[in-house]
């Protein structure tokens, strides 16, 4: 092939592929994002209180200074596996709150689900509490779930 032919091609390859990459990003809405637990306490002040007083909120704390910055401890011990959102908030196992918190999703099971909450909060547990916690104690969903109970 001629350079100049190598060059158009090259050129139309390039602004399909712009194109492209314009129309699917368009197309996608934008992602959730994680909102915080002082969000939720709002209108759960129960739940709330009962959290505050479980592990769950000192789990970052509970990391001993110079884990504090391992990735590999701040997986299990903070929200989304940083320090920007520590501890293991409501949204470690309810979702991202974004697209839900708005009383009119909220009070709408159908539309609560699509918008992100979990229905299968019990499940997040062994996400966390398996074998790859360096202090793993075993996990029975029954004994667990009474001591956090909200
Ligand atoms: C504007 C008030 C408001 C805010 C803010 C809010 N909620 Fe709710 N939430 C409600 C109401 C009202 C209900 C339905 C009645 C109930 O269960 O208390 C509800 C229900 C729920 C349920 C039960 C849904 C089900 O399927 O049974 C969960 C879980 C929940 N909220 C989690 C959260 C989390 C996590 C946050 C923070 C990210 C949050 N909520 C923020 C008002 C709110
Ligand atoms: C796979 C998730 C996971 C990872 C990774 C993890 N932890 Fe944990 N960690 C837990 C869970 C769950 C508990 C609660 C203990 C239990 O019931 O098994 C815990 C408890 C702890 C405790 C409280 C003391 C205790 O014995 O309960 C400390 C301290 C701790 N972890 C430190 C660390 C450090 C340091 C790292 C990184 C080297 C780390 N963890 C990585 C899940 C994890
Ligand atoms: C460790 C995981 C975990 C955390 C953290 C957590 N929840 Fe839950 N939550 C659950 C589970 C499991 C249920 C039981 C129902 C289910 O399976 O969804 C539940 C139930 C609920 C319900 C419904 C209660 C009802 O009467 O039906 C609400 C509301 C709620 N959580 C709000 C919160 C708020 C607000 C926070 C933070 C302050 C929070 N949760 C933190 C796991 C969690
Ligand atoms: C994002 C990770 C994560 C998830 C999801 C999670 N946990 Fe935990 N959990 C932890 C960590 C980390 C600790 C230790 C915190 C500490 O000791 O300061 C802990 C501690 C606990 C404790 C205190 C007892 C102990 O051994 O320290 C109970 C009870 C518990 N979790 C129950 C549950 C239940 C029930 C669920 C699911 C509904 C759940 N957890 C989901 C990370 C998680």
């Amino acid at each position: 092939m001629k350079l100049y032919k190598v060059r158009r091609l090259l050129l139309i390859v390039a602004l399909l592929s712009l194109s492209l990459i314009s129309y699917v990003s368009s197309g996608m809405a934008a992602p959730r994002t994680y909102i915080g637990v002082e969000a939720c306490k709002m209108c759960h002040e129960n739940q709330y209180k009962i959290w505050e007083a479980s592990a769950h909120a000192k789990a970052y704390d509970a990391l001993p200074a110079k884990e504090k910055t391992n990735h590999q401890c701040l997986s299990c011990h903070t929200t989304r596996g940083t320090a920007a959102f520590p501890n293991v908030q409501c949204e470690a196992c309810h979702g991202p709150g974004s697209d839900y918190v708005d009383m009119d999703t909220m009070k709408n099971f159908k539309k609560v689900w699509d918008a992100g909450l979990n229905r299968h909060a019990a499940e997040t547990c062994v996400n966390c509490h398996n074998k790859n916690s360096p202090t793993f104690r075993g996990f029975d969903f029954k004994t667990y779930w009474m001591e956090i109970m909200h």
